[in-house]
């Protein structure tokens, strides 16, 4: 049977977002000029952003029992995602995330995991058929890391190409690294994974061969606007990226992530791939939202170059 489709594991969270001109200094009040929610979470965003596009997604998270729930259930529905292996849980209450995007559409985030740290590895026993039957899966690190090594030796096991996005950065067990086909950080997170501090481009191949060392395969670094950078023990090549007016950079990077899943899949080169991602990412930047900002493959087409 020919592999299809990419499956995204991840976190699913409402995004409670307010604009605001300047981000507050600690200890200081501000005034913001308007609040509105949004179906959010990293992992569910990466899957809206490769469905969105045209691709067979299927997404496998945890939600508690809330409106929120609904509400995201909803958008990840009519986004035409396959939710057969989205789970339910009294433990916790749905993932949320405050976050402030300022005048000029930078944003800070604080997650509040609930349910999504429940995501255990006993949750994957029944799914091995779909991690052999999908041509790409994708995780981020929203979720429990036990459960992402379980992803990860599952991808492998089922020689299915294995993409992490390790957002938000954090520490990870040596073992993980050579079951990763593509690991896509952006400058900070790349920082926190590698301990080298990022001045300049020298920089980020030092860092990037500290995890290539480790055993990944390639290294994909989100350089925003700039465009992304593509490192394995051959090359070091940059993409450069499409300059927009950004209003709010919320979800950039999982409109990245998806885009690059979705075009993998269908057996687009690793260069279009990463062309087609920044372009996409970039459409993302101009609106407002995580998963209400990204982009059709109609949309992409209109400006990529
Ligand atoms: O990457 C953006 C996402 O990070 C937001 O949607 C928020 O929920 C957090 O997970």
């Amino acid at each position: 049977m020919n592999k299809e489709g990419v499956l995204v594991v991840g976190s699913a969270n409402m995004d409670l977002v307010v604009f605001t001109n300047s981000f507050p200094k600690p200890g200081e009040t501000v005034f913001g000029n308007d609040f509105q929610m949004f179906p959010g979470g990293k992992g569910a965003n990466q899957a809206v952003a490769c469905s969105k596009l045209g691709g067979k997604t299927y997404f496998m998270g945890k939600m508690g029992n809330d409106d929120f729930a609904n509400s995201l259930y909803d958008s990840l529905h009519s986004n035409n995602i396959d939710l057969s292996y989205l789970m339910k849980s009294k433990e916790s209450h749905t993932g949320m995330a405050l976050i402030t995007v300022d005048g000029k559409g930078e944003n800070e985030i604080v997650v509040v995991s609930g349910t999504n740290m429940k995501l255990t590895c006993e949750d994957l026993k029944n799914s091995n058929v779909l991690f052999k039957d999908v041509k790409i899966v994708l995780t981020q690190l929203e979720i429990p890391t036990e459960t992402v090594m379980s992803i990860a030796n599952l991808a492998s096991e089922n020689n299915t190409l294995f993409i992490l996005n390790p957002a938000p950065a954090k520490e990870l067990p040596d073992s993980l690294f050579p079951l990763i086909d593509y690991l896509t950080p952006n400058e900070t997170e790349l920082e926190i994974l590698s301990g080298v501090k990022i001045k300049n481009e020298n920089d980020i191949k030092t860092a990037a061969y500290v995890l290539l060392d480790k055993g990944v395969k390639n290294v994909i670094v989100t350089l925003a606007e700039k465009g992304s950078i593509l490192i394995n023990k051959n090359r070091f090549d940059l993409f450069i990226g499409n300059a927009v007016v950004a209003i709010d950079t919320t979800g950039a990077g999982d409109t990245f992530n998806g885009a690059l899943a979705y075009s993998l899949s269908k057996n687009k080169t690793i260069e279009e791939s990463i062309n087609f991602a920044n372009y996409s990412a970039s459409i993302s930047v101009t609106r407002r939202g995580a998963q209400s900002s990204m982009p059709t493959k109609q949309e992409v087409k209109q400006i990529i170059q």
